[in-house]
C-alpha cells in the first residue's frame, strides 16, 4: 500500500477522536507568534496539515492570508476543507507526497507536526530536506515537531524515526541554525502521553555545505 492509500484509509475509517495526534487547538501557534515576528501576509506551509490539524484554523483565525496546506492524502485535505467551510477558499491546497514535492513558491514559515517522522529511509529524509531547501526563503523559519528520542516508536501503526532537534539540525546541514527547541507532551484523546521534540530552525544561507548525515 502506498502512502496516499494508507492515509486515505486512515481518514476514511477514523473519526477525529480516534486519531492519536488530534488536538483541538494548535499548541505551536502562540509559541511561534511569540518567538517569530510573522507578518499577516507571510507565506506559510503546513506539511502533513490535513485532517483535524488545528494549525490552519488558528492561523486563519489570526488573520493570516497566505496559508498553504500540503498532505499526501486527499481524504485528509477534504476533511480539513469541510471543517473550514467558506474559509477553505482562502487556503492553497496541495495534494502531494513531501518527498516528491516541488514547491511552487518560497515560504516564510514551514510547519510540520508529525509528518517528517514517518520518513524512516535516509533517501526520503534527504528528499524532504531538498524540498525544504527549495521551498524555504533565506531568513525563513521551519518548525519541525517529531516524536522525541524518549517518545513512542510508532505512530498510527507505522514505525517512526525519533529525533532530537540537535540531530535534525545535523541532518539538515549548515544552511540552518536552531533558534529554539522544546519538548511538548501531547495527550492523545484516550489520555496516553506522547513526548514530541520541537525544533525552531532558521535558514541563514542559500546553499548548505554537505549535510553531516541523518543520525538521530
Ligand atoms: C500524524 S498526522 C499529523 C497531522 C497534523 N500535522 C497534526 O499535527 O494534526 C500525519 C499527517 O501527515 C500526512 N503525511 C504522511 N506522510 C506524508 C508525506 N510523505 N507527504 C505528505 N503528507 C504526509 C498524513 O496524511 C497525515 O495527515
Amino acid at each position: 500500500m502506498d502512502r496516499s492509500q494508507f492515509w486515505n484509509a486512515v481518514y476514511t475509517e477514523k473519526a477525529d477522536g480516534d486519531l492519536s495526534w488530534y488536538q483541538a487547538r494548535s499548541t505551536f501557534v502562540p509559541r511561534i507568534l511569540e518567538r517569530v515576528a510573522l507578518p499577516k501576509e507571510a507565506a506559510v506551509l503546513d506539511v502533513g496539515g490535513g485532517g483535524p490539524s488545528a494549525f490552519v484554523d488558528d492561523l486563519l483565525g489570526r488573520g493570516y492570508t497566505e496559508v498553504s496546506v500540503l498532505d499526501v492524502s486527499r481524504a485528509a485535505l477534504e476533511r480539513c476543507q469541510q471543517r473550514l467551510g467558506e474559509c477553505a477558499r482562502s487556503v492553497t491546497w496541495l495534494e502531494a507526497d513531501i518527498t516528491r514535492f516541488v514547491p511552487p513558491r518560497r515560504y516564510d514559515f514551514w510547519h510540520d507536526r508529525a509528518a517528517f517522522h514517518f520518513l524512516t529511509a535516509p533517501e526520503d529524509q534527504q528528499a524532504y530536506f531538498a524540498a525544504l531547501a527549495r521551498g524555504l526563503k533565506v531568513g525563513g523559519w521551519a518548525l519541525l515537531a517529531t516524536f522525541a528520542p524518549e517518545g513512542p516508536p510508532r505512530c498510527s501503526g507505522l514505525e517512526v524515526c525519533r529525533w532530537s532537534p540537535e540531530a535534525l539540525l545535523r541532518a539538515m546541514g549548515d544552511a540552518y541554525v536552531l533558534e529554539d527547541s522544546f519538548r511538548e507532551t501531547h495527550r492523545t484523546p484516550w489520555e496516553v502521553s506522547q513526548v514530541f521534540a520541537c525544533g525552531l530552525f532558521r535558514r541563514v544561507r542559500e546553499q548548505a555545505a554537505r549535510a553531516t548525515g541523518a543520525s538521530r
